[in-house]
């Protein structure tokens, strides 16, 4: 099949990388020159384990291409999927500025029966939007599709390729079968292609992130909780876990959630609702217990160092929002950032991606450590505020022997409580008693 891909973001450039690994010829349309041109030349833009192998070879096979021109890239294709960025605006809606503007050049630009296919996450209603503005100028057949996208950040290309579930909204049965074609080598394994109407699968998407968000935020009242009343946190989410109507996964608490999308999503929807007179109650909460939650260790570190943070130094492992990524975005290490450097304090952080990204962000509000072990040399304490893989099994030796304390206030649980205190730490977690 033949496809286009508007938009080489993250969301674009795996989905056209993933529909040209099985066979696909692929063109990926960006206004960026530059991206385009870097692409081209086989330079990956975007850090995501196991993305660069496939691109490389797709590209390689010819059946990966990049333009900035949107006309030839659509030209004889069956598909064109529309992986804009939909940032909040102001009020935290989703701006459908770039969505709709790419759909009304689609108007002008298409001459035969194309599906139209939204990736981006988009309020309810925005496939009838798109719908209308390609209709303006284009009289003839067409079907717009929504089409959600589920992939975490780190494990992309497996969550693309594996899906649980793939998602489609559609009213159009031309569509149907060309969706189902395209992604049947998707499903082998049996996981569902679940149609429904449009609204629905706009709906979906928002619904199971904002879902994945209650889970970690009722979790991290729960860790609260289990402080207050001298419980465990871990063995509370063993106990619930196994109960298959609520399921293992995402149920850690730590210092909140993060990244592009649950705050973003979580948001959105929590406007939307209001926007036809509904209050959504439990997502509020969720926004609120998140906030706090990005500060949790605060306090702990207060109490340990009675108030008076001015001048101490404190070594901090991880800054982007979870492992295995180099993204910042709403990461709760900057938040800790903030409130230590306000504080007084100094911090030395390592990240074994992110580091560049906080460096543009941040300049030298803080220092930048060569390694894990680097960042430790002189400091006060140590915050772990990511659970890179890497910092899950240190040489508690060295950590000993370099912080002039030997305090830890972990974020995300990563070290067994009884471990920590026979190796003579102070070590102050989430939801476990210190
Ligand atoms: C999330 C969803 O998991 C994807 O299904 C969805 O496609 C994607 O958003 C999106 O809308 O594009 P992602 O933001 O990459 O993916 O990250 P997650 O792995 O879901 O983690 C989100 C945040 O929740 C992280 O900050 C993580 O540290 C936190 N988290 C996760 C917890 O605090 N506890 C948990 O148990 C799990």
């Amino acid at each position: 099949m033949k496809i286009a891909v508007v938009g080489t973001g993250y969301v674009g450039l795996v989905t056209g990388t993933c529909f040209a690994e099985t066979g696909n010829q692929v063109t990926c349309v960006d206004i960026d020159k530059s991206k385009v041109e870097k692409l081209s030349n086989g330079q990956i833009t975007i850090y995501e384990p196991g993305l660069e192998k496939i691109f490389l070879r797709n590209l390689k096979e010819d059946r990966l291409h990049f333009t900035t021109n949107l006309a030839e890239g659509v030209k004889d294709t069956t598909i064109i999927f529309l992986a804009l960025p939909t940032p909040p605006g102001e009020d935290g809606s989703a701006d459908l500025k770039y969505i709709l503007g790419v759909a009304d050049d689609l108007g002008k630009i298409l001459t035969d029966y194309k599906v139209i296919v939204d990736k981006s996450t988009v309020p309810v209603g925005t496939a009838d939007k798109v719908q209308a503005a390609i209709a303006k100028n284009f009289k003839g057949e067409f079907a717009v599709v929504s089409n959600p996208e589920f992939l975490r950040e780190g494990v992309a290309v497996d969550d693309f390729m594996k899906p649980d579930r793939v998602v489609v909204g559609t009213s159009d049965d031309r569509a149907k079968k060309i969706m189902t074609d395209l992604y049947a080598p998707f499903v082998r394994s049996g996981n569902p292609v679940i149609f429904m109407d449009e609204k629905s699968a706009e709906l979906t998407k928002y619904a199971a992130n904002s879902f994945l968000a209650v889970k970690i935020s009722f979790m991290n009242e729960i860790a609260r909780l289990c402080e207050r009343l001298g419980a465990d946190v871990d063995m509370v989410r063993k106990g619930i876990g196994s109960d298959e109507r609520i399921g293992k996964r995402f149920l850690f608490p730590g210092i909140g959630y993060g990244g592009s999308c649950f705050p973003k999503d979580v948001q959105a929807l929590v406007k939307s609702s209001s926007e036809v007179s509904y209050d959504f109650e439990i997502l509020n909460a969720v926004m609120k217990v998140n906030e706090e939650q990005k500060l949790f260790l605060m306090p702990k570190i207060n109490a340990y160092f009675n108030n008076d943070l001015k001048g101490k130094r404190f070594a901090l492992w991880g800054l982007a929002f979870k492992p295995n990524t180099d993204d910042i975005r709403e990461a709760p290490a900057l938040y800790m950032i903030d409130a230590l450097t306000e504080a007084g304090a100094t911090v030395h952080a390592y990240d074994p991606e992110a580091m560049p990204n906080v460096k543009q962000l941040v300049g030298d509000k803080i220092d930048f450590a060569e390694s894990q072990y680097d960042a430790l040399e002189n400091a006060d304490a140590l915050i772990i505020a990511t659970e890179w893989s890497e910092f899950r099994t240190p040489e508690f030796e060295k950590i000993t022997s370099m912080l002039k304390n030997k305090v830890v206030f972990d974020g995300r649980n990563v070290y067994d409580r009884t471990q920590m205190k026979e190796l003579g730490f102070f070590y102050e977690s989430v939801g476990r008693e210190a």
